[in-house]
């Protein structure tokens, strides 16, 4: 491994590192209850916006000459999701599984299946992440796996925690209904349903040419901001 490598690899690990701490300092903030769930929910959470902003780094890059640096982290960033996302299976599957590693296939499979079908995905990018990959399916045919590969999970991380969670973030959204007392920090989940939301928006964007796609990224950012600020220090 090249010494350019090795430092790609260190600052993608300590970026991932530094996401998941401070996803899972919010959780316990929020939830109140340190240990192995907020560190799933943490790492489960963790994925989704890495994988995000893997997703929105060509955009981003195209719109505002400020993200040209990160873009060469975009493979190394890509694979710490697998590892993120192996946590938070295996930490479901296994220590935090009320009825054994199979229990949520049984009660909740329009949610636990994507999940999985997502690990399977990151898993074969991973695979095919090297550079005997690149060399064995060709340049172009590597590019459009890593390209449809990356958006497929994403979808699917979408689909399993919406499928799964869509009764918290409804609740989050009806006006008037105000987080429990003690904690005005809203769950990961609604910062995530936000997140999910601004990718599809970021991405979309780009139809109407980059001057108009700029504008509605930063609206959009702003707005989610907003909103994040509203729900923790309205009330
Ligand atoms: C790539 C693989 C996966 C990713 C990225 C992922 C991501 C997520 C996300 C974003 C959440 C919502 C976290 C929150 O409450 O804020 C979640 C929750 C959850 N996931 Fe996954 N998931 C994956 C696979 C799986 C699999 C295979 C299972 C097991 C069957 C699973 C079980 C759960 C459970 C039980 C929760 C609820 C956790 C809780 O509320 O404490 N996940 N996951």
């Amino acid at each position: 491994m090249s010494k350019e490598s090795l430092f790609q690899y260190t600052c993608a690990a300590v970026f991932a590192a530094g996401v998941i701490f401070g996803l899972y300092r919010v959780d316990v903030l929020a939830s109140g209850e340190p240990g192995l769930s907020a560190l799933s929910v943490a790492t489960a959470s963790g994925t989704l916006f890495l994988l995000g902003f893997v997703l929105l780094m060509g955009p981003l890059c195209r719109m505002f000459a400020i993200f040209d640096r990160v873009l060469k982290f975009r493979k190394e960033l890509g694979i710490m999701t697998f590892v993120t996302s192996l946590t938070h299976v295996y930490l479901v599957m296994f220590p935090l599984a009320r009825s054994g590693p199979w229990g949520l296939f049984r009660s909740r499979p329009f949610s636990a299946y994507p999940g999985l079908e997502a690990l399977i995905v990151l898993f074969v990018l991973l695979i095919f992440s090297w550079n005997w990959s690149m060399k064995l399916l060709g340049t172009k045919l590597w590019w459009e796996l890593q390209y449809w590969g990356a958006r497929l999970a994403f979808v699917l991380i979408g689909v399993h925690m919406v499928v799964l969670k869509y009764k918290t973030i409804v609740s989050w959204a009806m006006p008037g209904n105000l987080p429990e007392a003690g904690s005005h920090i809203p769950p990961l989940i609604v910062w995530e349903a936000q997140f999910l939301l601004l990718v599809l928006v970021i991405r979309l964007s780009e139809l109407f040419g980059v001057k108009i796609a700029r504008i509605i990224t930063q609206v959009s950012t702003a707005l989610v901001l907003v909103v994040l600020l509203w729900t923790t220090f309205a009330g």
